[in-house]
């Protein structure tokens, strides 16, 4: 199964990616986390991307869409992914096409989360990540850790994003509406699109996800 996950920062992508990708035993694919693991190694692409993040605006596509592309040929990709935060644009939506195109395969849904904009803000300002594992997510009150700062799963130090400041969390509510969104649009015209609320527990939201997902692998 080929899955792209859609919705306005602070959704729940990662949350819902981590369990979908676990229950579809696909990888789960987030062009977020790959920057942030190339910004902590100091690469080269990291050092590209991290004025781009810290300010909230799209690292540009001659960067993003080969990293992208590197990713998803990866052996444990051959049979399916779960996409999160890419495509991000109407370009990348395009050169992914291009890309299933050549080797003959295809997108099987692109799921919507919908939330609505005064419960992203309190999502977002409330995220703690794991040192240790981006996977590792949680929020002071929705899902508090047992001790404050630390990570539950694997006792690792619990930081705030650089990007999740105020200022920087209403540029990016900004760039998904206007460079997003549209992809919405674009593969409403293919058939793919499938919408959800992502509102309620995270385990109700997953139960959602499954069903509105469509069979197949
Ligand atoms: P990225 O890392 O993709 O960030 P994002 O899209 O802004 O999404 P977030 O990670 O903020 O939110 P999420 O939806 O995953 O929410 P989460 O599950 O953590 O991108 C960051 C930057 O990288 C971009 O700004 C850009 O610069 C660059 N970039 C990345 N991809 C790019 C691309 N393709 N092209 C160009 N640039 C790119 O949940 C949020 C919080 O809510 C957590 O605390 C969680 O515990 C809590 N929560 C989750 N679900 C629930 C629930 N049901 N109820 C209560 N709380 C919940
Ligand atoms: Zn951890």
């Amino acid at each position: 199964m080929r899955i792209v996950l859609v919705g306005p920062p602070g959704a729940g992508k990662g949350t819902q990616a981590a369990y979908l990708a676990k229950n579809l035993s696909i990888p789960h694919i987030s062009t977020g986390d790959l920057f942030r693991a190339n910004i902590s190694q100091g690469t080269d692409l990291g050092k590209q991307a991290k004025a781009y993040m810290d300010a909230g605006d799209l690292v540009p596509d001659s960067v993003t869409i080969g990293m992208a592309k590197d990713r998803m040929s990866q052996p444990d990709a051959a049979n399916g992914f779960l996409l999160d935060g890419f495509p991000r644009n109407v370009s990348q939506a395009e050169a992914l096409d291009e890309m299933l195109r050549a080797e003959g395969m295809r997108l099987d849904a692109v799921l919507d989360l919908e939330v609505p904009e005064d419960e992203v803000v309190k999502r977002i300002a409330g995220r703690r990540i794991c040192r240790n594992d981006s996977s590792h997510v949680f929020h002071v009150t929705y899902s508090a850790p047992k001790t404050e700062g630390v990570c539950d799963t694997c006792g690792g130090e619990l930081y705030q994003r650089a990007d999740d400041s105020e200022d920087t969390v209403r540029n990016r509510l900004e760039v998904y509406h206007t460079q997003t969104e549209p992809i919405i649009d674009y593969y409403k015209a293919q058939g793919l699109v499938v919408t959800i609320s992502a509102l309620g527990k995270v385990t109700e939201v997953t139960e959602r996800a499954m069903a509105a997902l469509p069979n197949g692998d």
